[in-house]
């Protein structure tokens, strides 16, 4: 298995996923167990496809300031649990209305409204108990410093926050200066969506790699400038993708966003090919002071920039 210096990306991916889906596999309640519709649900979503790329972020992040990945993953399947969850409820018909993921029904559909929306809270519930569990590997000071910093980027200031302002958005004519949308012009307003619905928990995933491994605070301010710059590209090549994507590759269907406030609509798609080629570089730039143990997470940002699903 390649190293964080010894930089074989895809290798890299395939092995640290691979530890993740065991690890989720184990995590969650077994299939059979009363509820089980609940337990059905929960295993259907976060077993059934995904890239899993911000569980691998935390390992990536953790093993770059010289952590193990046993160390960290309970941490890295409480990210992933979080964002099954906010799959889950971004799908539902109150929110964007989507009736595919990972090329199958999506949760609402395969178990109804209410086990979904419930099956997203027992995820979340779930994080939250995988991340006390890292004190055993990380100490409990490490461990509590990195559950705050994930529960800020998933609240009003983060995740929850700016699904908020992507609803608000939604088929909105801009200029808008409305109650509830802090600014008038659609290009104002897309990047504090983006930066708190996806960015956050990128960030965050990649802080709290660092954190629970002992990051020295030059190592943890350009991980987090990378966290936030690679996030929001993230967010930018997913609208992209909506736009030109190829549904089968996808999982999901296309051109599902066309009401919202994207970056495609801001910005064009080839505007937003370049702010998301930017942001990358300037990621990658952030990573000086890791020296060789950013190989593996430069690596990885120009993997996703250019990534089809
Ligand atoms: C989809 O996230 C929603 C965004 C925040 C961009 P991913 O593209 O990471 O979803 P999966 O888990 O790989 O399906
Ligand atoms: C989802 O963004 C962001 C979340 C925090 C869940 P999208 O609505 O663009 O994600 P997809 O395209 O449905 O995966
Ligand atoms: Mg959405
Ligand atoms: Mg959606
Ligand atoms: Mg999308």
């Amino acid at each position: 298995m390649s190293s964080v210096t010894d930089v074989d990306v895809g290798a890299y991916l395939a092995a640290r996923g691979g530890l993740v889906d065991d690890a989720l596999e184990a995590a969650l309640p077994a299939a059979d167990r009363p509820p089980q519709i609940l337990h059905q649900a929960m295993r259907y979503c976060v077993l059934g496809g995904g890239k899993r790329l911000r569980p691998v972020l935390v390992l990536a992040s953790a093993e770059a300031c010289g952590g193990t990945p046993q160390a960290v993953l309970p941490v890295a399947c409480a990210v992933e649990l979080i964002h099954a969850y906010s799959l889950i409820h971004d799908d539902l018909p109150a929110m964007d209305d989507s009736d595919t993921r990972h090329g199958r029904p999506t949760c609402h559909i395969a178990f109804g409204e209410a086990i979904a929306i419930l099956t997203g809270d027992a995820l979340h519930a779930l994080a939250f108990h995988l991340i006390t569990q890292s004190s055993s590997g990380c100490g409990a000071e490490r461990t509590l410093v990195a559950a705050r910093e994930i529960a800020g980027a998933i609240g009003t200031e983060g995740m929850v926050g700016g699904q908020v302002l992507d609803l608000l958005g939604e088929g909105r004519t801009f200029p808008a200066p409305s109650p509830g949308l802090p600014v008038g012009s659609i290009a104002e307003f897309v990047p504090q969506i983006h930066v708190r619905k996806t960015a956050a928990l990128i960030r965050a995933s990649v802080r709290a790699g660092a954190m629970l491994s002992g990051g020295e605070p030059a190592t943890l301010e350009a991980l987090s400038a990378y966290g936030e710059q690679v996030g929001l590209a993230y967010q930018i090549i997913d609208d992209v993708l909506d736009v030109v994507g190829d549904e089968r590759a996808l999982g999901k269907h296309a051109g599902s966003d066309a009401a919202k406030a994207t970056y495609p609509a801001a910005f064009g798609v080839a505007g937003s090919r370049e702010i998301a080629a930017r942001l990358t570089d300037e990621a990658v730039a952030a990573l000086g002071p890791l020296g060789d143990r950013g190989a593996l997470l430069r690596d990885l940002a120009h993997l996703l920039l250019v990534r089809e699903r």
